[in-house]
């Protein structure tokens, strides 16, 4: 086991920088693409790396991202033909992952949209199909009757494989047409003249969105084809993605060889808001329509999602498990011990969040088999002039558990997708990619 631990260790050590730091990525990936959701994964730096580790065991390889996020991670584990299985806390997540691991034929994506396009046609009412608190604060009135004309055609298509490609690219048009400034992740209502100066039509959105959906959609699906990964217009290997609360279980029976993953990095308040980012989009698609197993009522206020997300709710007996985590992660005590008292919510929130860590990597820990490969990909990030060292913590966290440490990358993460005017841009500007194996005794 050493040898083949070794071995990869050298392989992975030969990725190169430029590969690394994505000076050379192709930031029109397919995978990239369909919908914009905050720190996505680069599926080029990751596809060595999951290449590489697939290709040590024989037979099949069984990927699990507990953090799916946009799924880029799936997807690339789909490239190379591995069955995955994913899930994640924010609903948009789950309806962006579901298409996203799908496959779909260019003729019945056309066929969708010419069908929109005639309904849309047809369509002469100025009914507005959805309501909520506030829902004037956020879309002009004839931003709402025209994405309400969409709402109608989407919800009438027969197909629930269908209406969930055209939801996908109904919630891009709904950011990008709503009165929310799209600078920054959190909800930020524009100035009332920058709103009365806007003339958008969702409807032309919509079907610009689509048309490069279509496309992206394609040259996704060409590549499953091109890797003889298609039977009977299916993807041929497992592919399921779920609505999951990782902090309380990993859905599914099954156990994996392979988990690849990348946390936020800190409660998402405080880092990215994930939650808010999709709060828009979530009022206008059907619950329904995206997994009949949410259990979260995601639409109460615009923080839900956040605050449901790991490090986004104080602690039960906060003392006694700030004590347990000391015990496993020296690192993390030094850290809280340098905080004045004036510090000391701050300082919570950052016990809050690693406790939260520490227990899915439990639950992903029971579903993994005995030496199965890790990838985690994490960032540290300041708090108040102090550097939480998220990767260290990890390392800690898991050495704790009897999980080893094979190798680690650096990689220089201001490729990817975080708003220059959200000050984690400037907290942040390297990523460890850290990759561990459980024990096989
Ligand atoms: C950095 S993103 C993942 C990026 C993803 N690996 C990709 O390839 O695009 C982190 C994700 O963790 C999710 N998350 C946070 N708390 C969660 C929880 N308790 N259970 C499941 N997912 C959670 C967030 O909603 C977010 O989508």
């Amino acid at each position: 086991m050493e040898v083949l631990d070794n071995e990869i260790k050298k392989s992975l050590g030969s990725i190169s920088n430029e590969i690394l730091n994505g000076t050379n990525y192709n930031r029109s990936d397919f995978a990239r693409k369909i919908l914009n959701y905050p720190a996505m994964m680069v599926p080029s730096v990751q596809e060595p790396i999951i290449k590489n580790l697939a290709e040590t065991f024989n037979g099949e390889v069984s990927l699990l991202d507990p953090f799916m996020g946009a799924s880029n991670t799936l997807v690339t584990g789909m490239k190379y033909g591995l069955n995955v299985f994913g899930q994640d806390i924010n609903p948009l997540s789950v309806l962006l992952s579901k298409v996203k691991t799908q496959y779909y034929t260019e003729e019945e994506l056309k066929a969708s949209k010419e069908s929109i396009q005639s309904k849309i046609d047809a369509d002469t009412s100025i009914k507005k199909e959805v309501r909520f608190h506030n829902i004037d604060k956020w879309f002009k009135n004839d931003v709402q009757i025209e994405l309400s004309k969409l709402y109608r055609a989407i919800a009438s298509e027969r197909s629930l494989k269908k209406r969930r490609f055209l939801w996908v690219a109904l919630a891009e048009v709904i950011r990008l047409t709503s009165n929310d400034r799209t600078s920054t992740f959190k909800l930020h209502v524009r100035s009332k003249d920058d709103i009365e100066n806007r003339n958008l039509s969702p409807i032309k959105y919509f079907f610009s969105t689509l048309n490069r959906s279509i496309v992206d959609m394609n040259s996704f699906c060409s590549v499953l084809e091109e890797n003889g990964l298609v039977e009977a217009k299916k993807y041929n290997k497992q592919a399921k993605v779920v609505w999951g609360d990782s902090l309380k279980s990993i859905r599914t029976k099954k156990k994996f060889n392979l988990l690849v993953t990348s946390p936020p990095y800190g409660d998402n308040q405080t880092t990215v808001t994930y939650g808010q980012f999709s709060f828009l989009p979530l009022q206008w698609i059907p619950v329904e329509d995206i997994d009949k197993e949410i259990g979260l009522d995601y639409l109460k206020t615009a923080q839900e999602i956040d605050s449901s997300s790991i490090g986004g709710k104080m602690l039960q007996d906060f003392t006694k498990k700030k004590e347990a985590l000391f015990e496993k992660s020296n690192t993390l005590k030094h850290l809280f011990d340098s905080f004045s008292d004036d510090e000391q919510k701050k300082a919570k929130k950052v016990i809050n969040f690693i406790h939260d860590l520490d227990k899915t990597i439990d639950n992903s820990l029971r579903k993994l088999n005995e030496g199965a490969y890790m990838v985690w990909t994490v960032g540290n990030r300041n708090v108040n002039k102090r550097v939480v060292k998220n990767d260290e913590i990890l390392m800690e966290l898991l050495a704790s558990k009897g999980v080893d440490l094979i190798t680690d990358l650096d990689r220089d993460i201001l490729s990817k997708r975080m708003p220059g005017r959200n000050n984690f841009s400037n907290t942040m500007s390297k990523e460890k990619i850290l990759i561990f194996k459980t024990s096989t005794n």
